[in-house]
């Protein structure tokens, strides 16, 4: 390139960034043209996808404090101790024994039982919890567990501190020879993050143990077996349109035996079979074989917080293949028949009747009124003919038998190259109604992406970004930080989204939640350890247009020039203008946001999401260190004069009069 060439070049790249060939105090004009409304934009555009990876479940939003309640880990004592032969404060123990057990067991399902071999009075015995028990001060907690015991034993049960002090306790007794639950509420006295249970059976003998829980008597909604408060407060304070659920790979499994099956996370909480976390062992740098799926945390009740959020539910089923990443075994053709009745059937448990089987097992579960499913997702992350083969056959027998359910395909694993082309091809011919694209890019590929959708066929299916995130440091690479260079990308491209709100339909960041103990993956829209909870940056942009979607599209001009990228939808409910503008460059701009549309009231309420330091993150210390700010501004003759702060998203919301 010749000298001039490339002053040429520099010169257009500065005046494309805006930072020569315009004064920093000429205002951008934007215009919001409310003349012309376009297509609707989807109610449910924006909400979240759950998995179970990085202790999101067990660990997290279901707040058993128990780790391995039932023994049914590969090694059944994870978890489980004796109390030192000494504790901290110098008692001794009594002697006895742990011994794991299957003759008689509860149930087929949960085989594997404790047996405690009390040679002394006061033998004791402890569980860690999840790297931990956060227990709160003044809080009220449900010791419970199933007993087969025959004498008059007690079972003392000590809640302590990381110091060994006792926070809290109480007692189970009156034990009849077979298995019963039993249950009894502690108080605690004081917080502790790290607390542990310590179990001590009060007299000589043998007591078998299986189920045993420790769980908050506050939950959302105040549910026994319900979810964590402070996390559910998060999600419901997204208002997010939609959460897909189980996940991810999740769905998969590393191999077909340890795929998601909806069928055993269902009905009695001592009836489901725990199996292996798949990302149990999927990172050697993060290993957790501690990781588990109890599915206390299962399908009953991801519909529930599904009705308690406000959001549709999107269940994704396993399509008779495990991860492609993995051991990629798939089932055979004849052998499909059982995965399409699990769809078949989990339409029936959420919106069939009661009379029928699984709509009578969701009453008896206490939910008799249906749970309005409305689509469902065939596969995960899956690509190749081996795929379309098998969904095929999905869509065949569900166009059938509810041609009402909308079908999920999915797009591969990555946003571009040949799986996603020839993926796309089929998919223009099958026609599901919505394909799934995965994108875990750079900040930069989210800036440069905001017109991706722009010449998508609007004939074709509808787009769901079902995952997405900037990685900062490289995919999957644990280096990756929940910061605002990344969050601000993706808050750029998703005003590439909306404005093709008419071709993309719904989006989810991911993943949702992990826990600062014992993550496998990042970054991750919330961050929580056993007693707190945080939004990261990119949680608040999420939030912002979850909650700032409106009805129908708008245009609004320019688009993403100078390093600021807008997007406008009119709320034909609230009769306001919802216009966003992010500013990515590291210059304050004054605009003008002019529209020909009639201002009701003299004033916007506008919300602005901003930091000067693109490293910038929330922690538990600083939880809202980047958080959503609202306040108001005047309107002046259809104008609405603002200053968009260096590297900001700004939502305004322009009140308009009835009669538009
Ligand atoms: O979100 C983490 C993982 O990324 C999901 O389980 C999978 O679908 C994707 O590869």
């Amino acid at each position: 390139m010749t000298l001039r060439n490339r002053f040429l070049a520099l010169l257009l790249v500065l005046v494309s960034n805006g930072m020569i060939g315009r004064s920093q105090s000429a205002p951008v004009v934007i215009r919001v043209d409310a003349a012309h409304p376009g297509a609707s934009i989807s109610p449910q555009m924006f909400g979240i996808f759950f998995e179970d990876i990085n202790f999101a479940a067990d660990g997290g939003l279901y707040p058993e404090l128990v780790k391995n309640r039932s023994f049914e880990f590969s090694d059944p004592l994870t978890a489980w101790k004796e109390v030192m032969a000494f504790n901290e404060r110098g008692i001794q123990n009594a002697k006895g024994e742990l011994d794991i057990r299957t003759e008689d067991a509860l149930n087929a399902s949960n085989p594997h039982y404790l047996r405690v071999h009390a040679y002394e009075p006061g033998y004791g015995f402890y569980n860690a919890g999840f790297r931990g028990m956060g227990i709160e001060s003044g809080a009220e907690y449900r010791f419970s567990a199933y007993v087969r015991a025959s004498g008059p034993e007690m079972i003392r049960a000590s809640v302590v501190d990381e110091k060994g002090n006792e926070i809290a306790s109480g007692k189970l007794e009156g034990f009849n020879g077979k298995w019963q639950h039993y249950e009894t509420v502690l108080r605690a006295s004081a917080t502790s993050a790290h607390a542990r249970l310590n179990l001590y059976v009060e007299q000589k003998g043998d007591v078998d143990l299986d189920m045993v829980s420790l769980f908050p008597v506050e939950t959302w909604n105040h549910r026994p077996n319900g979810l964590r408060k402070d996390i559910v407060q998060l999600l419901y304070d997204m208002h997010p349109g939609f959460i897909r659920f189980p996940g991810g790979c999740i769905v998969e499994g590393r191999e077909l035996l340890n795929r998601y099956r909806w069928k055993t996370t269902v009905g009695d909480l001592a009836q489901r079979k725990s199996i292996m976390n798949r990302w149990n062992n999927e990172f050697d740098q993060k290993a957790a074989p501690d990781y588990f799926q109890s599915f206390g945390l299962g399908f009953y009740e991801y519909f529930q917080l599904a009705e308690d959020i406000g959001a549709r539910p999107l269940p994704i089923l396993n399509c008779g293949m495990a991860c492609q990443f993995n051991s990629s075994e798939t089932a055979k053709m004849d052998e499909l028949q059982e995965y399409v009745q699990d769809a078949l059937d989990l339409i029936e448990f959420a919106n069939g009747p009661v009379t029928s089987p699984w709509g009578k097992l969701r009453a008896d579960m206490g939910h008799p009124a249906p749970f309005h499913l409305e689509m469902i997702g065939v596969g995960n992350e899956q690509w190749g003919p081996r795929y379309v083969e098998r969904y095929k056959v999905f869509a065949a027998a569900l166009r059938e038998k509810h041609p009402e359910i909308k079908l999920v395909a999915a797009a591969g694993p990555s946003p571009s190259g040949d799986l996603f082309e020839s993926a796309w091809a089929n998919w223009r011919e099958l026609k599901p109604d919505l394909v799934d694209e995965h994108y875990y890019m750079p900040p930069e590929w989210f800036l440069d992406n905001t017109h991706r959708y722009d010449k998508y066929d609007r004939s074709g299916p509808k787009v769901f970004a079902g995952e997405y995130a900037a990685q900062t440091a490289g995919q999957a690479n644990s280096g990756n930080r929940n910061n605002w260079r990344g969050a601000i990308a993706e808050a750029a491209f998703m005003t590439g989204l909306e404005r093709n709100g008419d071709v993309v339909q719904m989006a989810s960041y991911a993943p949702l939640l992990a826990n600062t103990d014992a993550w496998q993956w990042t970054p991750d829209a919330i961050w929580f350890d056993s007693l707190r909870s945080y939004g990261t940056p990119n949680y608040y942009v999420q939030q912002i247009f979850a909650s700032n979607t409106g009805t129908r599209l708008l245009s609004a001009t320019p688009q993403a020039e100078g390093g600021l990228y807008t997007s406008a939808t009119i709320d034909d409910g609230t009769r306001e203008l919802i216009v966003r503008v992010i500013n990515t460059t590291a210059n304050a701009r004054p605009a003008e946001i002019q529209t020909n549309a009639t201002v009701a009231s003299a004033t916007a309420n506008v919300i602005i999401l901003q930091s000067t330091d693109l490293n910038a993150e929330n922690s538990f210390e600083h939880p809202k260190a980047v958080a959503p700010v609202s306040s108001t501004a005047p309107v002046q003759s259809g104008t609405l004069s603002v200053q968009l702060a260096p590297y900001s998203v700004n939502v305004y919301r322009i009140p308009l009069s009835a009669a538009q």
